[in-house]
């Protein structure tokens, strides 16, 4: 506290308060004056901090009383503002903690999710393993469609429609197998060949003429050109169906309409499957490709788009998708290609 007579040798009081107010501002300002100082009291009111004056003469108890209250006040004022900065302190820690805790839950959500994930893969490892026994149970049925073709080696329909139902046989193990496979992480090698892209789509397709979502839809081939690549012919063959049934299952059996493109950029080709159905909407896109996301509910286990992306990128390919709610979809795969056939 500093209390400061007006008239001084030297400086005025009012001029003295309106230094240390500049300087510690905090200091409490006391002046004395007489009845003529009432300018200078003003002045120091609105320059110096200015919170009390007595003119004289005083009464010293009146004084007293008076420094005692300022400097009460003072301490007080004091003590709050160390209160408010602990309580702000407070404030911030407890806002780190609760970041701390965020992150902290955030992880081990993380960690939850990837538990019930490796947990669901075991399930779907144990249940394929089982699957295959019964399915392999269930196919020697299938032995009939050889005795079939060794019986009537002249009949071409017989033999054609013979071949189909070997055929099916055949995926429905390389299914089952895939499963089992995706289940253990594992990674198999399987034998790819040079082939025409366009070659093993039109024999595809000839073969889902008998799958019955499929037969129900309009698909319509645009082949640009012919490009050869390296592949496994029955992976490459299960990505398009995957692709091929999604995309029938988005649309509807009158208006469906599933275009598969073939192309060329640079030297890579492009395969599109492409459907004017129901679409994906956007918060969707990063999803579908993660195991088990499905919006088909019981009818769909949600593995169909992972093991896609699997396939192709073990066949140093890519696959992506655009689409737009209500009106479509489309596919493409992107695999290096070996070289394309001349046009004729
Ligand atoms: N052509 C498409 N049009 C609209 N939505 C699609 C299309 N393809 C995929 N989806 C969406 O992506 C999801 C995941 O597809 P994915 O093939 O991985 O699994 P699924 O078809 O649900 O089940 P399944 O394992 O039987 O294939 C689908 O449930 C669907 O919501
Ligand atoms: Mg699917």
């Amino acid at each position: 506290m500093i209390i400061a007579d007006e008239v001084m040798p030297g400086m005025r009081g009012s001029q003295l308060l309106e230094i240390v107010h500049k300087s510690s501002p905090d200091i409490i300002k006391v002046m004395l004056t007489g009845q003529a100082g009432l300018d200078a009291v003003a002045y120091a009111i609105n320059n110096a901090g200015l919170v009390k004056y007595f003119t004289k003469p005083w009464e010293s108890k009146d004084l007293q009383l008076t420094i005692q209250s300022l400097l009460e006040k003072g301490r007080l004022a004091r003590k709050n503002e160390k209160l408010t900065q602990e309580l702000q302190e407070n404030y911030k820690k407890l806002e780190q903690t609760y970041n701390e805790l965020s992150l902290a839950y955030k992880q081990l959500k993380e960690t939850q999710d990837q538990l019930i994930q490796a947990e669901k893969l075991s399930l779907v490892g144990q249940l394929s393993t089982g699957i295959a026994h019964e399915v392999k149970n269930q196919l020697n049925m299938l032995g009939f469609a050889e005795l079939i073709q060794e019986e009537y080696p002249d009949d071409k329909r017989l033999q054609k429609y013979a071949g189909y139902i070997l055929k099916s046989g055949k995926n429905i193990y390389n299914l089952v197998d895939e499963m089992r496979r995706f289940a253990k992480k594992e990674q198999r090698q399987y034998k790819m060949e040079t082939a025409s892209v366009t070659e093993v789509l039109n024999k595809l397709l000839s073969f889902i003429r008998f799958d019955k979502l499929l037969s129900s839809r309009k698909i319509i081939t645009n082949f640009e050109n012919h490009p050869f690549v390296c592949l496994n012919e029955d992976k490459f063959g299960q990505v398009i169906i995957n692709l091929i049934r999604n995309a029938a299952y988005a649309t509807t059996e009158d208006a469906g309409e599933i275009k598969i493109g073939v192309s060329t950029n640079g030297n890579q080709a492009l395969i599109e499957v492409q459907d004017n159905g129901c679409g994906i909407p956007e918060e969707h896109l990063d999803q579908i490709w993660t195991p088990f996301f499905t919006t088909k509910g019981e009818e769909g286990t949600g593995l169909g788009l992972d093991i896609c992306k699997r396939i192709i990128e073990e066949h140093n390919g890519s696959i992506s998708c655009a689409s737009q709610v209500n009106v479509g979809t489309t596919f493409t795969i992107a695999l290096p290609i070996k070289y394309v056939m001349p046009a004729a």
